[in-house]
């Protein structure tokens, strides 16, 4: 009996949902402005297809950070359309907005690791609160920590970890649901180049397995040895439809 696929299989009834989407994402002329100062962010128009790849690049404090927000719900446009797997984010519900939020795997700047729990713990959580027994996710949370090179330190605490470290762990706890998005924000600022690569790897792994990737970065390096689509910000404006030319690594 040949092995089917869960992901691609069209009976598959978590893939059902996301495969009537077209639009993960969709931004028409956003406007972003923090209280009464000027707008960060001006007629943006952005739109990442289901399956998308995307890096978005810009100088520091051109408001990457601040996109990203926008997509993770944890920050309202001023102005203008988002709508988030093609429905219209200032109509949701609060219970909408929270199981949309559960679709989207985030890894922030600053980790925001859970203090008082293990490593271990804290990539498991996503899964403890669907209140699925440890058991049935006890191997996967090991195997993902071993594949980002945290298989010794499993059961230390965040804070005796190093940045890069916690950097991964934080990565891990993202990847862990499988998220339908995974939006990333300088995932490999902390880590050594090889490691850098293993992480993009992962992004990557994810992205052929069904998830729309967008991550925000600095690292020219890293962006040049994947085939992703570039988006960048400069003076508020979104200048998107630049294709990275280069292969796979
Ligand atoms: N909570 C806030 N209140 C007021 N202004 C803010 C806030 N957060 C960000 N800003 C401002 O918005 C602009 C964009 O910030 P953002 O963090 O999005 O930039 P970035 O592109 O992510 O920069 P970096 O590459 O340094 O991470 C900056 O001028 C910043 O000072
Ligand atoms: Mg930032």
């Amino acid at each position: 009996m040949p092995i089917i696929n869960p992901v691609s299989s069209p009976v598959d009834p978590l893939a059902a949902k996301p495969s009537a989407i077209t639009d993960v994402v969709r931004f028409e002329r956003v406007g972003l402005r923090y209280g009464r100062g000027p707008e960060i962010l001006s007629d943006v128009n952005m739109r990442l297809a289901r399956g998308s790849f995307t890096f978005l690049t810009g100088p520091s404090g051109a408001g990457k950070s601040t996109l990203l927000k926008l997509c993770y719900l944890t920050l309202k446009q001023s102005r203008g359309l988002i709508n988030l797997f093609e429905s219209d984010i200032s109509i949701m519900s609060r219970a909408e907005q929270q199981a949309t939020k559960r679709r989207i795997g985030v890894v922030l700047q600053d980790f925001r690791l859970i203090e008082h729990l293990s490593v271990f713990e804290n990539v498991a959580l996503p899964l403890r609160v669907t209140g699925e027994p440890r058991e049935t996710y006890r191997q996967d949370v090991m195997e993902l920590l071993q594949w980002v090179g945290l298989g010794h330190v499993m059961e230390a605490m965040p804070q005796t970890l190093s940045g890069g470290e916690q950097q991964r762990a934080a990565i891990a706890r993202a990847v862990i649901s499988k998220p339908d998005l995974l939006i990333a924000d300088e995932p490999t600022g902390n880590v050594d180049p090889v490691i850098g690569r293993r992480l993009l790897r992962l992004f990557s792994e994810m992205n052929r397995m069904g998830a729309t990737v967008l991550i925000a970065t600095h690292d020219i390096n890293l962006i040049s040895e994947f085939s992703a689509d570039v988006i960048r910000i400069e003076d508020g404006q979104l200048l998107s439809g630049l294709q990275n030319g280069h292969a796979h690594g």
